[in-house]
């Protein structure tokens, strides 16, 4: 298959259905993952595409904050956990404002890939982020009733000065609760996918790049 140009609008970066992949990437490279190789079916995001796209992000971020006396970041665990340390050591690298780190553990997929709607708080914050420029950081956005739910429960505990969301991957055709991303990585089509932080079943968070999923793995007919 032959890379997909990358296109763009406001600043979005909207995945074609084959995929965004660096020249010297193959969408349908093998993935060395013993016993998992058959549930994958291409990938969708290469791993020089995330790289450049986390440092353009970042020098948004950078830009955006250059006012702010530091940023608290706040990533979602366990998926934001990748994006969120690259993206972290890139706006360092950028000359950045000072950055402070917690996280959160919310679960409402457990092990299954349509969200229950329900989403659980499983660890808090533990810095005190009163008065502190926020920034959530996460790594796809699907219904949107994680990320709604999460930010409600940092506007009621916290009074913070301000607020942004910085997700990864967005997926709006599922958008059950509406909610602004103020940075997205790409939107992706409505997949299942994993890697780079994002997983099955707790597999493929390893993975360096995003790969689209086997439709029949998740309907359980594998
Ligand atoms: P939402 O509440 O439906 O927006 O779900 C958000 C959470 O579900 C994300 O933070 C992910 O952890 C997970 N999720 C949603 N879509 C996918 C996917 O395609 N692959 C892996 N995880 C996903
Ligand atoms: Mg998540």
């Amino acid at each position: 298959m032959k890379p997909k140009v990358v296109r763009r609008y406001d600043k979005k970066i909207v995945v074609p259905e084959g995929g965004v992949i660096d020249s010297g990437e193959s969408p349908g490279r093998k993935i060395r993952m013993p016993g998992m190789e058959h549930m994958v079916e291409r990938v969708l995001i290469s791993r020089g595409c995330l790289s450049k796209r986390i440092r353009t992000l970042a020098r948004e971020i950078v830009r955006d904050y250059r006012r702010a006396e530091s940023i608290q970041a706040i990533a979602i665990l366990k998926g934001a956990a990748i994006f969120s340390a690259d993206l972290i050591r890139t706006i360092f690298d950028l000359n950045g404002p000072p950055m402070g780190i917690d996280f959160i553990r919310a679960s409402s997929y457990r092990a299954e890939t349509e969200s229950s709607g329900k989403v659980e708080i499983l660890d808090a914050l533990t810095d005190n982020i009163a008065g502190k420029d926020v920034l959530i950081i996460e790594d796809i956005i699907d219904t949107g009733l994680t990320l709604n739910d999460i930010k409600n429960y940092i506007l009621r505990h916290q009074g913070v000065k301000s607020l942004r969301i910085c997700s990864l991957l967005d997926k709006p055709s599922r958008r059950k609760q509406p909610i602004e991303i103020d940075y997205i990585g790409f939107e992706v089509p409505n997949y299942f996918v994993a890697g780079y932080g994002t997983d099955y079943a707790e597999h493929f968070r390893n993975l360096p790049f995003v790969v689209v999923l086997k439709p029949s793995i998740l309907e359980g007919k594998s």
